[in-house]
């Protein structure tokens, strides 16, 4: 069923793009072509195009078109992707503290006093704005953000070979993630979406920015192909292993650790700064909005940060019937996309179900031999 049309966010209005960055290239009217695209509206307010393969938030639209013609990249720009709802604000976190180390003391870094999301630019919404003039004065080496799928990434972020880190989560966990976040975003009195409706379009492939399984299928085999130029990502193993994967990011980057700052605990002091429970302690996390236009406040980007809270929201059939389909399509790639918890819990239950169909041979073999 689709919900109430009033509901659905509409691009921005152009009049208002650029009036306060006095940006000299005005995003392009796309109006016409946006309003020919298929139009998902069950997410509302988030409503989605399709939008070469993908489902694409119409709010964003035009800025993502433009961005596709017009972005400039430069060589050292680094770029923070992912699907949403997969740990992004996370990893913004890590890498910004990492890139910005040497700057800033811990106890008087900039992430205690701006949320990650304000130091590290969602670049579809700048440009959507109308302010791409932001990023363009951004100094090098900058530090972006999109949840664009690598086909829809601009050209010259391709041609410039700027290095890549991607970050993917157990769809089941995105789901839940963002069934909240949506939740959070519909205007009172309106009812929330039922959970098995969420569940119902996630499965389709309708979720903003989806089908999840093509959007880190795309980035997973350019990480093979290109290994030195894209980092590929688990939330649940930077849960596990945040050292570990500290001191991948900053080889990654460029910028190491040294045996001084090894010895000193600045791998430790990064892992704190951008811990859950520090930044969904701080002041400037917990109130506000990052734009006024946006629904939510800051907040909302700080949940739960576990892996398996599915389990407090799906069967596990539903479970079942997810897992499925990352499996069909991810099969081959080398891939897999839940948690080790999860594969333990799914072998548990094969186990389970073999020892019934053992009971029933043999309880069908004893009554069998009697009669
Ligand atoms: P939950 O809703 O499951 O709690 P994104 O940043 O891509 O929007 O993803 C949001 C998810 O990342 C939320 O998951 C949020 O709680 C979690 N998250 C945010 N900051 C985190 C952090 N520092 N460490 C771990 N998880 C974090």
């Amino acid at each position: 069923m689709a919900a109430q049309p009033s509901l659905c966010n509409s691009p921005p209005p152009m009049e208002s793009q650029g009036k306060k960055s006095a940006d000299p290239r005005p995003p392009s009217n796309y109006t016409d072509l946006i309003s020919t695209l298929p139009l998902e509206e069950g997410w509302a307010p988030i409503c989605t195009r399709k939008y070469q393969g993908f489902w694409i938030p119409q709010r964003v639209l035009p800025g993502i078109m433009d961005m596709q013609q017009n972005f400039k990249a430069r060589p050292d720009d680094l770029w923070v992707l992912s699907y949403p709802k997969s740990g992004t604000t996370w990893l913004k976190a890590l890498t910004y503290a990492i890139m910005t180390r040497a700057q800033y003391p811990f106890d008087h870094h900039p992430l205690l006093r701006r949320n990650p999301h304000e130091c590290v630019p969602f670049v579809d919404r700048t440009y959507s704005r109308g302010q791409a003039s932001e990023i363009e004065a951004m100094p090098s080496p900058r530090i972006l953000n999109t949840h664009l799928p690598y086909s829809l990434l601009p050209h010259t972020i391709k041609s410039l070979d700027c290095k890549v880190i991607y970050v993917c989560r157990d769809p089941k966990d995105v789901l839940v993630s963002r069934w909240y976040f949506n939740n959070g975003m519909r205007p009172q009195p309106v009812e929330p979406i039922p959970f098995t409706k969420a569940f119902e379009m996630f499965c389709e492939d309708n979720c903003p920015y989806g089908p999840i399984c093509e959007h880190v299928l795309e980035y997973w085999e350019e990480s093979q192909r290109r290994p030195e130029k894209v980092l590929f990502l688990k939330y649940e193993e930077m849960l596990e292993d945040p050292l570990r994967i500290v001191r991948r990011l900053a080889e990654f980057m460029g910028c190491p650790f040294s045996p001084e700052e090894e010895k000193e605990g600045v791998v430790e002091e990064v892992i704190k700064l951008c811990s859950f429970d520090n930044l969904k302690s701080l002041e400037v996390n917990k109130t506000g909005k990052l734009h006024p236009e946006f629904v939510l406040t800051k907040d909302s980007f700080f949940r739960k940060g576990e892996a398996g809270d599915w389990r407090n929201h799906m069967s596990p059939e539903m479970a079942r019937k997810l897992d499925r389909i990352p499996e069909q399509k991810l099969e081959g790639s080398g891939l897999t996309l839940h948690g080790v918890d999860v594969e333990a819990a799914a072998t548990n239950g094969d186990v389970q179900a073999q020892v019934l169909s053992k009971l029933f041979v043999i309880f069908f073999l004893f009554f069998g031999c009697l009669e």
